[in-house]
C-alpha cells in the first residue's frame, strides 16, 4: 500500500503486506531513525492523553523533525470561540506537514480532515478507532512471536466502548487469528467489529488458558451516562498472579494503559507482561508511520 501523503484515519486503509512492511520499518527504527529534519508535526488533543501524544512527539523528534503541540484544545484553542473542526484543520495545515488529532467524538477526526492540506493521523476518536494503538499492539506480538497467523487472541474488558479492541480486531482481520472475546454482559464486542473465527465468554478464568495474547482493557468510564452506570461494570475483571497460573507459559499480556484495576501490580514482574514494552514499541511504530506518510 502507498502511505505517502495519506491521511491515516482507519484500520480499514491497511492491507496485510502494508502492515508487514510497516513492522519491518519499525524494527529498523529501533536502531535509530532520521530524515525528517525540517518537517513539522502538530498534535491537537481534545481529550486527555499521556502516552499517545508523547509517543508521537518522541517519534517525530527522534526522526529529526519538530513539533508544535496543544494538549488541551478544548480549553485553550479557538474551539472556545466556536471555530469548526474543519476550519481548525485547514488553518493548522498551513503551518505544518502532518497533524495528529485526538477527539472524544467518533467521526470527528474525519471532519477535521475535511479541508486539511496535509495528512492527518487519527490518535483516537471517541469509542470509534485508535489505529496507531492497534498497530503497536500487533507489532509487539509480531516482533516476539515472529508471526501473527495461527494465534488465539483474547480481548478482555469493555469491548463495546474500547476503541483499542476495535482497532485490534479490524487489523487482525488481515491475519489468520482466532478471537476470544471476554466482556461483562452489556459490554460485548459490537457486531461490526466481529469477523471470522471467534468465541465469546463472560468468564476470563475459564478461557484464559486458550489465549496466546491476553489483551486487557479498562472499562471506559468516560463513555457512560453517569457514575452509577459505570459502577455496574467497574472491576469486572482483575488479572492477578493467581489467574496467570492458568495462562499459557508463552502468553503475552497486553494493555494500552492507563490501567485502573484490571491488572494487579503483581503481574508487572511476570515476564509475560508486555504492556510497558508496548509503550516503547509505540514510538518505533509511529516513527515508521510518520516516515512513510511524509517520505513514502
Ligand atoms: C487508550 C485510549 O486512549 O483509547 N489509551 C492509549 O491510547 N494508550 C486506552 C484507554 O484509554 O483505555
Amino acid at each position: 500500500m502507498d502511505y505517502k501523503g495519506q491521511h491515516i484515519l482507519s484500520t480499514k486503509q491497511f492491507d496485510r503486506d502494508g502492515l508487514l512492511e510497516l513492522f519491518e520499518e519499525a524494527k529498523e527504527m529501533e536502531s535509530g531513525g532520521g530524515g525528517l529534519s525540517g518537517k513539522l508535526m502538530a498534535t491537537l488533543f481534545y481529550e486527555p492523553s499521556t502516552r499517545t501524544r508523547f509517543s508521537f512527539e518522541s517519534a517525530m523528534l527522534r526522526l529529526g523533525g519538530g513539533i508544535i503541540s496543544n494538549a488541551d484544545m478544548v480549553a485553550t484553542s479557538s474551539h472556545r470561540k466556536k471555530e469548526s473542526l474543519e476550519d481548525t484543520g485547514k488553518v493548522v495545515s498551513q503551518m505544518v506537514d502532518v497533524i495528529v488529532v485526538r477527539h472524544p467524538e467518533e467521526g470527528s477526526v474525519a471532519e477535521l480532515v475535511g479541508k486539511s492540506d496535509v495528512p492527518v493521523i487519527n490518535a483516537g476518536d471517541g469509542a470509534g478507532e485508535h489505529p496507531t494503538q492497534g498497530l503497536l499492539d500487533l507489532y509487539t506480538v509480531w516482533k516476539e512471536k515472529g508471526d501473527l497467523d495461527g494465534l488465539t487472541w483474547g480481548m478482555v474488558g469493555d469491548l463495546k466502548n474500547g476503541r483499542v479492541p476495535h482497532s485490534q480486531a479490524d487489523l487482525l482481520k488481515y491475519f489468520d487469528v482466532k478471537f476470544v472475546y471476554v466482556s461483562p454482559p452489556g459490554l460485548e464486542m459490537p457486531e461490526k467489529y466481529r469477523a471470522g473465527n471467534y468465541s465469546e465468554s463472560n468468564d476470563l478464568r475459564e478461557v484464559i488458558g486458550e489465549m496466546d495474547v491476553i489483551a486487557m482493557t479498562r472499562v471506559q468510564s468516560e463513555r457512560f451516562k453517569n457514575e452509577e452506570e459505570y459502577k455496574k461494570y467497574a472491576g469486572s475483571y482483575v488479572l492477578d498472579a493467581g489467574m496467570m497460573k492458568g495462562a499459557k507459559k508463552d502468553a503475552m499480556v497486553l494493555h494500552p494503559l492507563p490501567r485502573v484495576d484490571e491488572i494487579a501490580v503483581e503481574v508487572d514482574s511476570d515476564p509475560r507482561a508486555k504492556y510497558f514494552e508496548q509503550v516503547k514499541n509505540g514510538v518505533f511504530v509511529r516513527m515508521a508511520l510518520l516516515a512513510k506518510v511524509l517520505k513514502g
